[in-house]
């Protein structure tokens, strides 16, 4: 995730540029970059780090002049975040540019037939691969670049936003999407274009929007107008200019009220971007090349030692079930805090794998250490790339979540638990513990996720009224079994640190040995009661609660009756595996502390006392 931000028309286009890339900032940020051309010239200035960062950079290294150019805000997914990575990226033989914001999944088949034909690259990207995909083909072929885009594209599998800009033909920028954002903004008389990842970058400057569909491309001509095709067949597609009526603040946030609840509403794509590319249904295989690299490692470990801490620590917790049901590996989750003061029997035949949303989290930083200084093996997964755990770890696999800035962490969580899904399917699959077809029916449900998640969000206003009901208790008890029973302690901690209400996460059969002495008729307790997971005994455990009159929200699945006659609320989330059902159950529990908080008048992105990239002890 990043933004991307284009100008042409008859105002100097730096200023627009960088405005518009400090707007967009908070979809990447780890380095920036512009390109402008003055009418002879194509002038490229990028480096690690904000927009603010570029500013100085480009103060000292071009002429800030000319009225087309192109600027990017990164999050990157290939290469760690450095100047040369940063974007724009230009083709070989520096006419054409790009700006992307996406992944370009078999890049690395088409860098090699680059590689036979000649050509180099600078960077570590896959962008710098596809910039070079579309100078071949214009080539080759012999056709403008809004065709050359056009059969590039064709052979690219993946995400993308992009905006590509040949200084041979300066007149034209050529766009296309596919899973990834972008607006044309459209001044008068066609005059001057905007192309942005949302609208808030060209607002002050137009209200007429046009928002490219997926599997469309557009080519854009001064005072000429917009032409837009499907890259698929090529037919042309109606322009359909939208009049925007929305503020800055709206669009930054996407129209939602807060971070967290837009960052909520993004798991869906933010599950589908991270197990795409490595989860391979028809082929039946899962490539993940950190984990292919180090098969052996994996396969001789005496154990599989996680340590993480707070929303990444219960992540831990639903992997460790996953490990050991799926590859019959045993696996340990230690506090990162607890670990690195310990004196921990470990060494060479361990693997550790560190989680960490920022990559940052220091007492995560510090188990590693202590880790690789016993000799283990450090396996990271980290959403942050280049982060310095991920940096610190001996390999990895990224989740591709995209920036999160709500402190209390969501689609991390959910992302997270894909990732370590998928090392869980591939090495049981290595190790024989799992039947092909098995195998195959996980990754069909696995692919499936993304669509239940939508669905389980249906049920948002249902939630809303439960959190009304409930929004000045003072206490709240979560319980779940098995694979569930790290949801409870991820919806008990998600309720504390944005509502302030306290909250205990149990397992459901612990209630009996002593939390059930706080059940009383004002007690509401969240049960997670799904029909795959030791459905009976929780639905015993409710039955113990009932007769001690505390007030039940179950979350069930879908069509459940038995639950739904002793609750006094249920949430439904669509079926899936037991394995997988973590995935939907939080859903609920995220949006039902969102609600309580918001009720409350909270600061729900921001709450007191927390930070989101904890980098002290
Ligand atoms: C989650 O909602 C919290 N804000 C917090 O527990 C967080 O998960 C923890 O600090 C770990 O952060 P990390 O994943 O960036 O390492
Ligand atoms: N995949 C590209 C990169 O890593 C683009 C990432 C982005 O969307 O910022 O450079």
């Amino acid at each position: 995730m990043c933004g991307i931000v284009g100008y042409m028309g008859y105002r100097e286009a730096y200023p627009i540029i960088i405005e518009g890339l400090k707007r967009l900032e908070y979809r990447g940020y780890d380095s920036a970059g512009i390109a402008l051309f003055d009418g002879t010239n194509l002038k490229v200035s990028k480096t690690k780090g904000k927009v603010a960062d570029l500013e100085d950079r480009s103060e000292k290294e071009i002429t800030k002049t000319g009225h087309v150019g192109i600027g990017h805000t990164r999050w990157a997914t290939h290469g760690v975040p450095n100047d040369v990575n940063s974007h724009p990226h230009l083709s070989n033989s520096g006419d054409l540019v790009i700006i992307h914001n996406g992944i370009i999944e078999n890049y690395e088949s088409l860098k090699q037939e680059l590689i036979s034909r000649g050509y180099t690259f600078q960077s570590d990207t896959d962008t710098e691969v596809l910039i070079n995909l579309i100078e071949d083909v214009k080539k080759k072929e012999n056709v403008k670049l809004g065709k050359a885009v056009q059969i590039a594209l064709n052979q690219v599998i993946g995400a993308y936003a992009i905006a590509v800009f040949d200084k041979t033909k300066p007149e034209e920028v050529v766009v296309a999407r596919l899973g990834s954002p972008l607006a044309i903004g459209i001044g008068a008389n066609e005059n001057e274009f905007f192309i942005a990842s949302d609208a808030s970058p060209f607002l002050e400057y137009t209200k007429n929007a046009v928002y490219l569909e997926d599997e469309e491309m557009a080519v854009i001509r001064f005072k000429k107008g917009i032409k837009i095709r499907k890259i698929k067949d090529d037919s042309l597609v109606d322009t359909y200019v939208q009049e925007l009526q929305l503020n800055l603040e709206e669009i930054e946030k996407g129209g939602y009220d807060h971070f967290m609840l837009k960052e909520i509403h993004e798991q869906p794509k933010a599950i589908t971007d991270t197990y795409r590319g490595r989860l391979l249904r028809r082929e039946a295989i899962i490539k993940m090349a950190g984990v292919e690299d180090n098969m052996k490692k994996f396969l001789n470990a005496n154990r599989i030692i996680i340590v993480a801490c707070g929303t990444s620590w219960h992540a831990g917790l639903v992997a460790e079930y996953i490990f050991e049901d799926l590859a019959r590996i045993p696996v340990e989750v230690e506090y990162a805090s607890e670990f690195r003061y310990r004196n921990p029997v470990i060494n060479e035949s361990d693997v550790v794998i560190a989680i960490s949303q920022s990559g940052e989290t220091a007492d995560t930083l510090a188990a590693i250490k202590l880790a690789k200084s016993k000799g283990a093996f450090v396996f990271g997964v980290c959403n942050v790339v280049g982060s310095s755990i991920a940096r610190a770890s001996d390999a990895g696999a990224y989740t591709h979540a995209g920036p999160e800035i709500g402190v209390a962490s969501t689609k991390a969580f959910t992302t997270q638990i894909t990732v370590l899904t998928l090392i869980a399917l591939r090495l049981a699959r290595a190790k024989g513990a799992i039947t092909s077809s098995d195998f195959r029916h996980h990754l069909l449900e696995l692919e499936m996720i993304p669509q239940k998640v939508e669905e389980a969000l249906k049920s948002d206003a249902h939630i809303k009224m439960v959190a009304d009901i409930y929004k000045d208790v003072s206490n709240f008890l979560y319980l779940g079994r098995g694979y569930n029973f790290p949801v409870a302690l991820e919806g008990a901690l998600k309720l504390k640190e944005i509502s302030y209400i306290h909250a205990e996460g149990y397992p459901a059969a612990e209630m009996k040995h002593g939390p059930i002495a706080l059940i009383d008729e004002n007690m509401p307790i969240v049960v997670i009661a799904t029909k795959k997971g030791h459905y009976e005994k929780v639905v015993s455990n409710i039955q113990e609660i009932k007769s001690r009159k505390g007030k039940i929200i179950g979350i069930v699945t879908e069509g459940d009756t038995q639950v739904r006659d002793l609750a006094d609320h249920v949430i439904e989330v669509p079926e899936t595996l037991e394995s997988l059902s973590p995935l939907l159950t939080t859903i609920p529990l995220q949006l039902l502390s969102y609600h309580i908080a918001v009720l409350l008048d909270k600061n729900v992105d921001q709450p007191r006392n927390l930070a989101k990239s904890v980098t002290v002890e």
